[in-house]
C-alpha cells in the first residue's frame, strides 16, 4: 500500500507563501463566510473524530463549547502539541511538515466557538517544532488572517502528564501539570469550585477529567469553556471547510472517517511517520512505514502506545480504525505502535510499562501513584524471576484492580489494559518468569520519544534515572510529586 498525504507531507511546506500557493488557506477563507453554527455543522457532518488517543467527535466538542459561551468572555482554543505517549511522534511530523495547517485550524475553531485566543501547547523541549510553530504563527499575524484572534505558543514542561487536557491548562496557568478536578473545557485561568460538595457533583456528573465528557453551563464564575483539541485534529479541519464534510469521508470508514498518522517504532526495519487511511490492516501500516519484522523474524504483538492492549499476532489483520482496534479489545489511541517480535520477553515490556506509568502519575490519587508503584515494583521482581514469582502474580492481579480506584484522571487506568493483555493473552511468558524458568531480565524502557532520525527511533535516555518524585537525583524522596512540589508552591514564580 502506498502512504497518503493530506495532513503529513513528504516535503516540508517552508513558508506561508508556499502553503498559500498550494491551497492553504481556503479554509479559513471559507469558514469567514459561515455563521459558526455552520462551521461546527460541516465537522459534525464531517465525522472527524480527536487524534489525541480517545477519538471523541470533535464537532461534538465545538458544539458543546460553543452553546456554553459566557456572556463576560470569549472562549480559548488550546492546540494540545504535547505528544508525549512512548511510541508516538506524528504530532511533531506533522508540525515539522506543516505547522500552517494546524493554525489555521485553530483560526477556524476560534471562529466556531467563539474564542479571542489560541494558544499552541508544546514542550519546550521540542525545539526545532517550537521554531517552526513560531515562525508560522509569526507569519499569521496579519489581522487579514487571524482576524482579530490572538495567537500565541506556550512552552511547557516535559512530563507525560502534561498532554492530559486538564493538567496542560494548568501548565498554561502558571500551575503544575496536574490534572483538575473540573469539566473539562473550562477557561483556564480560573479555579472553577469553591467547596468540597462542588467538586464532588462535577465528578459525579462529568465522570473523570480526562475523560471526554462535556462541560456544563457556565454556571456562577461566568468562565467561559476552553476548547482542547490535538495537533493532527486542528491540522485535518481546513479542508474539510474548503472541500466540504464529505471529503473526510473518501478516505477511513463509516466510524473512522478520514487518514491517521501512524508512528511505527520498535522491532521493524526501520522507524518512522507516515499517514493512512483509517481502517488499513495493522500489518500494512507496519509494512508501509517499518519495513515490516526484521529480516528472519516474526512479529509476536504490537503495543498501541500504554494505554491499549497489545494486539497479538494473529490479530494483525484488525483495521487500523477506533471501531475495529475496539472490537478486538484495543484500541488505536494516538496512533503510535510498538512493534514486539519474537525476540522480545513480554514480561519486561509490561514491566517497563508500569514503572512509566508509576513515576509519571503525579500522586494527586494515593492508589494510582503507591498501586502503581507498588506494580511496577512486582513487575521488576517478576522480571527478574524472583524466587517468589507465583505470589508475585497473585498480588499483581490484586493491585490492579485497585490502581484506579478515586482516580483524578485516566493515567492510573492505563496500566490495565497493558498488563491484563499480557496476562490474559501471553500467560506463559509471565509464567516462565513466575516458576525461575526465564532468564532474569530488567525492565524494558519504556518512554518518551526524542525523535526518529535516520529510520530510529531515540527514546528518553534521561528517564531511567526519573524518579518518582519527578526529580533526577540519586535517591527517591518517598514523596509524590503533589507533595515535593505543593512544598515549593508558595516559591513558584
Ligand atoms: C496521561 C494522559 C496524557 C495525554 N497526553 C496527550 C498528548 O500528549 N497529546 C494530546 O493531544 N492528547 C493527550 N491526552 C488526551 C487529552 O487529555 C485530550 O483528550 C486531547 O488533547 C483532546 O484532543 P482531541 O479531542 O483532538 O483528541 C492525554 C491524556 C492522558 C490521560
Ligand atoms: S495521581 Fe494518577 S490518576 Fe490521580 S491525577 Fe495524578 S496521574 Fe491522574
Amino acid at each position: 500500500m502506498t502512504l497518503v498525504h493530506r495532513v503529513l507531507f513528504p516535503h516540508a511546506i517552508e513558508s506561508l507563501e508556499e502553503y498559500l500557493e498550494r491551497g492553504g488557506g481556503a479554509g479559513l477563507e471559507a469558514a469567514g463566510g459561515l455563521e459558526p453554527e455552520a462551521i461546527v455543522a460541516q465537522i459534525e457532518a464531517s465525522g472527524l473524530r480527536g487524534r489525541g488517543g480517545a477519538g471523541f467527535p470533535t464537532g461534538r466538542k465545538w458544539r458543546t463549547v460553543a452553546e456554553n459561551r459566557s456572556p463576560l468572555e470569549p472562549a480559548v482554543v488550546v492546540v494540545n502539541g504535547a505528544e508525549g505517549e512512548p511510541s508516538t511522534f506524528k504530532d511533531r511530523a506533522i508540525l515539522r511538515s506543516d505547522p500552517h495547517q494546524v493554525v489555521e485550524g485553530a483560526l477556524i475553531a476560534a471562529r466556531a466557538v467563539g474564542a479571542d485566543t489560541a494558544i499552541f501547547a508544546l514542550k519546550r523541549s521540542f525545539r526545532s517544532e517550537v521554531g517552526r510553530l513560531r515562525a508560522a504563527v509569526d507569519e499569521f499575524q496579519a489581522p487579514d488572517f487571524r482576524g482579530g484572534v490572538q495567537l500565541a505558543v506556550f512552552e511547557g514542561p516535559a512530563e507525560y502528564l502534561y498532554g492530559e487536557e486538564t493538567a496542560l491548562l494548568e501548565a498554561i496557568d502558571g500551575r503544575h501539570p496536574f490534572p483538575r478536578i473540573a469539566p473539562p473545557y473550562r477557561r483556564g485561568v480560573e479555579e472553577v469550585f469553591e467547596t468540597k460538595a462542588d467538586v464532588r457533583a462535577a465528578q459525579e456528573g462529568s465522570g473523570l477529567s480526562a475523560h471526554v465528557d462535556m462541560a456544563g453551563p457556565t454556571g456562577a464564575t461566568g468562565a467561559a469553556p476552553t476548547l482542547v483539541n490535538n495537533v493532527e485534529t486542528m491540522a485535518n479541519v481546513p479542508r474539510i471547510l474548503s472541500r466540504g464534510a464529505a471529503w473526510l469521508r473518501t478516505e477511513g470508514t463509516e466510524q473512522s472517517p478520514g487518514t491517521i498518522v501512524c508512528t511505527i517504532t520498535g522491532c521493524t526495519q526501520r522507524h518512522g511517520v507516515g499517514e493512512v487511511p483509517m481502517g488499513t490492516p495493522l500489518r500494512q501500516v507496519i509494512e508501509a512505514v517499518g519495513g515490516g519484522p526484521r529480516p528472519g523474524r516474526r512479529i509476536k504483538a504490537v503495543l498501541p502506545g500504554v494505554a491499549n492492549a497489545l494486539v497479538p499476532e494473529d490479530l494483525l489483520d484488525t483495521p487500523a480504525g477506533y471501531e475495529g482496534m475496539a472490537a478486538v479489545g484495543s484500541g488505536l489511541g494516538a496512533g503510535g505502535f510498538m512493534v514486539l517480535d519474537d525476540t522480545v520477553d513480554l514480561t519486561v515490556i509490561a514491566a517497563g510499562v508500569s514503572r512509566f506509568l508509576a513515576v509519571e502519575s503525579c500522586g494527586q490519587c494515593t492508589p494510582c501513584k503507591q498501586d502503581g508503584l507498588a506494580l511496577s515494583g512486582l513487575l521488576a521482581r517478576l522480571s527478574a524471576s524472583d524466587q517468589h514469582g507465583r505470589d508475585l502474580l497473585a498480588s499483581i492481579e490484586v493491585l490492579l484492580s485497585t490502581v484506579a480506584n478515586e482516580a483524578r484522571c485516566y493515567l492510573a487506568s492505563q496500566h490495565q489494559p497493558v498488563l491484563t493483555s499480557v496476562l490474559e493473552r501471553f500467560p506463559a511468558e509471565l509464567q516462565a518468569h513466575a516458576s525461575g524458568r526465564a532468564a532474569a531480565l530488567a525492565p524494558e524502557l519504556i518512554a518518551e520519544l526524542v525523535d526518529i532520525r535516520d529510520g530510529v527511533a531515540v527514546l528518553d535516555e534521561r528517564h531511567r534515572d526519573k524518579q518518582p518524585d519527578w526529580t533526577y537525583g540519586p535517591e527517591y524522596s518517598g514523596k509524590s510529586p503533589a507533595d515535593v512540589l505543593d512544598e515549593h508552591r508558595d516559591h513558584r514564580p
